[in-house]
């Protein structure tokens, strides 16, 4: 089976890429570095074409509002008409849980390329996942003012890069959903708790201050803002086996 990889160089596409290679699968690894450019629409037609399934793992290099939205806007007004020409079977796209409840302009770019896929016609299945395990430093960064990093004490849930690969790469495998699954970590704690814990690990002296007015990329959250509601499936992959995982190289 022909797949085609959108973002197949990113953290969660070269991990999807290395599974479904494994599996025995015709893979196109597509990214701008492989002259695919969703927003150039370079070399799109070209890589979807005898595909049967695509899964779009691209990620905007600006995370600045207008840039992102623009981002998802563009990549999926070039590669869904391309995919639909093509006769693509089953699109899938990796987006993030919550983005239709809780604001912030990340969130709001992902709801747009949601919808474009939801419009396309294409049979598809979105995986919205929680924030990656991966993503804790760069929470931790965005959230600091000198040593402080100030975060809320809502819930959160966040799933290793390599349980998320796993579920990509199995959804892409069976029929489309034409809809929705929810996919998260196996532990869920309040967000300061697990930030504290992965600096602690990880060595790092920054001191985690609780903060019920934190905002989470410039929204305001509250208790079940960044975690599933209803049944979600859970990755493996625990904040501590992830850290021994990380300190062994794997
Ligand atoms: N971070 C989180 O916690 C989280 C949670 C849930 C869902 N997600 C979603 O997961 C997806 C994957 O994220 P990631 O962290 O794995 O991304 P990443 O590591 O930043 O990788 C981004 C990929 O997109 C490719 N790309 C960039 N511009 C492109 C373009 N114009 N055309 C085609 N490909 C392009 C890059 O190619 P080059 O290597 O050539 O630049 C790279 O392969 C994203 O859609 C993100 O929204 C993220």
């Amino acid at each position: 089976m022909k797949i085609v990889v959108i973002g197949g160089t990113g953290l969660i596409g070269s991990k999807t890429v290395a599974i479904l290679r494994h599996g025995g699968h015709e893979v196109v690894a597509a990214s701008p570095s492989s002259g695919v450019n969703t927003i150039t629409g370079e070399g799109v037609k070209e890589a979807v074409a005898g595909a049967q399934a695509v899964i779009d793992l691209a990620n905007s290099p600006s995370f600045e509002d207008k840039a992102v939205l623009e981002f998802f806007e563009s990549s999926g007004r070039n590669l869904l008409p391309a995919e639909a020409a093509a006769g693509v079977r089953h699109h899938v796209a990796l987006s993030i849980v919550a983005i239709d409840r809780t604001d912030n302009g990340y969130f709001r770019a992902k709801v747009a390329q949601e919808k474009l896929i939801e419009a396309s016609g294409i049979p598809y299945t979105i995986i919205r996942a929680t924030q990656f395990t991966e993503f804790l430093g760069g929470i931790a960064d965005s959230s600091a003012d000198g040593n402080i990093v100030s975060l809320p004490p809502v819930l959160f849930q966040p799933i290793a890069a390599d349980d998320v690969a796993a579920i990509v790469a199995e959804v892409a495998l069976a029929a489309p959903r034409n809809g929705i699954v929810e996919i998260a970590g196996p532990e869920q704690a309040p967000f300061n708790e697990i930030v504290a814990r992965y600096l602690k690990a990880v060595g790092d002296p920054r001191r985690v201050v609780s903060d019920p007015e934190a905002r989470y990329f410039g929204g305001r959250v509250d208790e079940y803002s960044l975690v599933p509601l209803g049944e979600a499936r859970l990755g493996r992959i625990g904040l501590d086996e992830w850290l021994r995982r990380s300190r062994a190289g794997a």
